[in-house]
């Protein structure tokens, strides 16, 4: 079955009592018990509960994993992966990265012992430089969050599969609708499915989906015993989100190739970071290795001193953190989402002050034009004035 169709019956065939087409919330936590030594498959709602489990099943076979994992945010899915490693273990990690991730890892799992370094995942020499007997994983994002810097996923699992580390992918920006890291080798899959995957800025949750029995059964371990799982409520509207993931994914992909061309132009511009335009550096690889382009890009402008006004007359775009719903979102990355990234870090990614992070929604694209072609220039008029 295509994908598309996969999304829209995700739920819609497994209740068989009454036939319900959307799949029950079962808000109950505790589970009667046959008798002494049998259950009916659910005994206590953190280690399974029916609506977590259709939707954890849909995940993992969207991803074309062994087995999902439905968690309370993208970050709970993140502390439960790390929970993998231990007091010593080392991770590469993509050196642009979700500055949430970077504060997990640096302020509380160091803390642990665990310690990570951040590197281009495309150089596998400096990897490899990196890289001693107690590195366990690679992390990668791609597209990066908010570079949108493209990592070639199948050489980079096939590095770390030679040196019997995991490969973990960060696969929130294109959702499997448009990307499958396991086929390309990837044991983990993590989501924030706050983002595409729940779409309307609604559901914070987070998915993990795992590749291999003897993973698959650590990571349910793991899910259950730190017990950071998604609630009924949540996992049942998460799949309600995600019925109309492949709709909503052709029509970011388009609002945002034709937003980012005509940004590109823009005498305010200085640079527009999406790998569907043809001059981004990871355009070849990202067309091999995904089937679309994600909805969101970075830009940068010219002057820092147009981004308050900027940010002050976008009307129909809201300036607001958090990406991937059908709504246009901007903001600004070096002050809201990557914070925690220490300047000096930014600034060698290209995490500046000129930087703006765009999740175009699913609106009419002219609408959205028009809205940054007036704050823009609202922007341009105020600076003269100054
Ligand atoms: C790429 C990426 N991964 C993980 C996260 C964390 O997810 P959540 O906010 O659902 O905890 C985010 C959040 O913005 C993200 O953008």
């Amino acid at each position: 079955m295509k994908i598309e169709s996969r999304l829209a019956q995700i739920g819609s065939i497994q209740e068989p009592v009454t036939g319900a087409v959307s799949f029950p919330i079962y808000n109950a936590t505790a589970f009667r018990h046959p008798r002494l030594g049998e259950s009916t498959g659910f005994d206590y709602a953190r280690s399974k509960s029916p609506t977590r489990k259709v939707l954890e099943e849909a995940a993992a076979q969207l991803e074309s994993g062994d087995a999902g994992f439905a968690c309370s945010s993208g970050m709970a899915a993140l502390q439960t992966i790390f929970a993998l490693f231990s007091q010593g273990d080392h991770l590469l990690v993509s050196l642009d990265l979700y500055g949430g991730t970077y504060r997990l890892l640096e302020r509380i799992m160091s803390r642990f012992g665990v310690t990570a370094s951040y590197v281009d995942t495309n150089d596998l020499d400096a990897m490899s430089t990196l890289y001693t007997p107690n590195t366990k994983a690679v992390l990668i994002e791609t597209p990066t969050n908010p570079l949108m810097m493209i990592t070639d996923i199948e050489r980079v699992c096939a590095w770390a599969k030679s040196k019997g580390m995991l490969t973990i992918v960060d696969n929130t920006l294109l959702t499997p609708f448009f990307q499958r890291p396991i086929e390309l080798g990837a044991d983990i899959i993590i989501h924030s499915a706050t983002k595409y995957l729940g779409g309307h800025n609604d559901v914070l949750a987070g998915l993990i989906v795992t590749k291999g029995k003897e993973l698959s059964e650590q990571m349910a371990f793991l899910h259950n015993s730190i017990g950071a799982v998604l609630g009924a409520q949540d996992s049942w509207l998460l799949m309600r989100g995600m019925k109309t993931l492949a709709l909503r994914m052709e029509r970011h992909q388009e609002n945002a190739t034709r937003v980012a061309s005509w940004l590109l132009e823009h005498e305010l511009v200085e640079e527009v970071y999406y790998p569907a335009l043809p001059h981004h550096p990871g355009h070849d690889v990202q067309n091999r290795q995904s089937s679309g382009n994600t909805g969101i890009f970075s830009f940068r402008l010219k002057d820092a001193g147009y981004i308050e006004p900027v940010l002050r007359h976008i009307k129909l775009i809201a300036f607001a953190e958090s990406l991937g719903g059908v709504e246009s979102l901007m903001t600004y990355p070096s002050v809201q989402t990557h914070a925690d990234i220490p300047e000096e870090i930014r600034r060698q990614i290209g995490v500046d002050d000129k930087l703006l992070r765009f999740s175009v929604g699913i609106e009419h694209a002219d609408d959205i034009i028009a809205d940054l072609d007036q704050a823009l220039a609202a922007a341009k008029r105020e600076r003269q004035e100054a």
